[in-house]
């Protein structure tokens, strides 16, 4: 089995010329010596000078998936892409990394931080927000003290960080009843397939999405294909029963947009309906926009630094291309799950407010987006699934907004009928779990 992932980190010390790697079950892996964060700010630059990138170790890789001849369609090109997207944006070599570490930016962060769990405990003070304020004061002098001696460990301090504002996130209010209606958390079991058919319009259309509406008990289901290079639509087919579904009848086209480039189509295949409503990636931007079928309205909204493109795309073996941005709902909110540079490709999450259609909270996590075949959001926890093989993925991966908590020990495997998932997406009202397999649409039960 192929483990695709490609762990890229680098050693660095201020004499070292190059940096060194070794092959590890399939990946290359090149070791950071975490000692090095320890130095004074000045060795900043001249560090960021010496260090090299794993490029040479990634070649020799290649070299070696070659000689073997195991089936591993394309790897060697695609390695090579993954090469080229790293150097795209100067992932390793540039001292882009290092400015997100600034102290000035860290100063920045806290005060932001502190804004939102001030206005929390202004609100609603109880022992969270007060231990958080107090965790905050003492990172404050942290920093503080790390202006006046010139020596610190950024790498620590930033986690710490990371942590606080995601507990602060949480803090921000999320309706009451958030929780009560949600215990009994993380899930334990994924059935076999109980819906597996083929989408209704062609097998050539392989990537798009389709469910249920994510709110409404109505039965209304959905089929969204991607269109012009599997990268764009503007119309969504809905059904009003399973049964209309199952026998592909009685739908109706619904159009989103007046083309497929029209400014208002939909990008890529993290589509969710919720409350008879559309959620997308807006045409060729980092936007959300929400298409309200009953009001024939669009909204759209700015996510922040959201990588579009293909530049944070899913990725198993190979990656999938235009998804970049995946749409997910539960019964309180809209989700959405994106990467940034500035959190260093790894995964973000963002709540939405589905009728304002604005960002209210966003949580920042440790998990490389491109590590990851798909997402999808339950009761406020993200799952994220990893390719096994052709036939089996597996949920391997939660992280839980409502405490900030990364769990990596899930092992939650689930049968599939092709190699590439476009979109996962999980249903509220029906506790289901809806993927688009390479043109098949599937569907289990889920437990927990
Ligand atoms: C990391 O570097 C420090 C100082 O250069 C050294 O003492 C230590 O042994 C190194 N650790 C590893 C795991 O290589
Ligand atoms: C490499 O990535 C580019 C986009 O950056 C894409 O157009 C191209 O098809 C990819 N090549 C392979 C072999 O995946
Ligand atoms: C909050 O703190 C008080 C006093 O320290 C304690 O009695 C109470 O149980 C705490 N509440 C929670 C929810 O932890
Ligand atoms: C969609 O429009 C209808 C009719 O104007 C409205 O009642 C509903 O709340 C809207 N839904 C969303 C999610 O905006
Ligand atoms: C969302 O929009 C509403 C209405 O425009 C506004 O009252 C609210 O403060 C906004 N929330 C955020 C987090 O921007």
């Amino acid at each position: 089995m192929f483990v695709n992932l490609l762990l890229l980190t680098v050693i660095v010390t201020v004499e070292a010329q190059r940096v060194p790697g070794l092959q590890k079950t399939d990946s290359c892996l090149c070791k950071i010596n975490s000692s090095i964060w320890t130095f004074p700010a000045v060795q900043f630059v001249e560090v960021t000078k010496e260090v090299q990138t794993c490029e040479e170790n990634l070649n020799e890789f290649e070299e070696k998936l070659r000689n073997t001849d195991a089936e591993l369609p394309s790897m060697g090109a695609n390695l090579q892409n993954i090469t080229a997207r790293l150097k795209a944006f100067n992932y390793l070599h540039t001292s882009g990394l290092y400015n997100a570490l600034h102290l000035r930016q860290l100063n920045q962060e806290l005060e932001e931080i502190h804004q939102i769990v001030n206005e929390a405990h202004m609100e609603n003070p109880n022992n969270e927000t007060h231990n958080l304020l107090s965790e905050l004061n003492k990172a404050k002098n942290d920093v503080q003290r790390m202006y006046k001696d010139d020596f610190f460990n950024l790498e620590t301090m930033k986690k710490r960080l990371q942590d606080l504002n995601n507990r602060a996130q949480t803090c921000k209010t999320i309706p009451n009843d958030f929780r009560s209606t949600c215990h009994q958390r993380i899930m334990t079991r994924i059935s076999s397939p109980r819906v597996n058919k083929l989408n209704s319009i062609s097998k050539s259309y392989i990537s798009g999405a389709w469910g249920r509406d994510a709110l409404l008990t109505n039965n209304l289901h959905w089929e969204h294909c991607l269109v012009s290079g599997h990268k764009h639509g503007n119309t969504i087919r809905v059904y009003n029963s399973h049964e209309d579904f199952m026998a592909s009848k009685n739908y109706k086209d619904e159009p989103i947009a007046s083309s497929y480039s029209d400014k208002n189509a939909v990008q890529g295949s993290g589509t969710i309906l919720y409350d008879n409503t559309v959620y997308y990636q807006c045409y060729e931007t980092a936007e959300i926009c929400s298409f309200n079928i009953t009001s024939q309205s669009t909204k759209r909204v700015k996510l922040d630094g959201a990588g579009i493109d293909n530049k944070f795309p899913f990725c198993y073996y190979s990656c999938r291309d235009w998804t970049d941005i995946d749409l997910e709902a539960d019964q309180d909110a809209v989700w959405v799950i994106y990467a940034t540079e500035e959190n260093h490709g790894n995964i973000v999450v963002s709540r939405l407010d589905p009728l304002e259609l604005n960002i209210t909270h966003t949580w920042k996590t440790h998990l490389f987006k491109r590590s990851v075949t798909s997402t999808f959001m339950v009761c406020g926890v993200l799952y994220a699934t990893r390719f096994v093989s052709t036939y089996q993925e597996e949920v391997f991966y939660a992280f839980d907004t409502t405490t900030g908590q990364e769990i990596n020990t899930l092992s939650l495997p689930f049968e599939k009928v092709s190699a590439g998932i476009a979109n996962l997406n999980y249903n509220p009202v029906d506790r289901r779990l809806y993927m688009y397999n390479d043109g098949y649409l599937l569907a289990y039960n889920t437990f927990n």
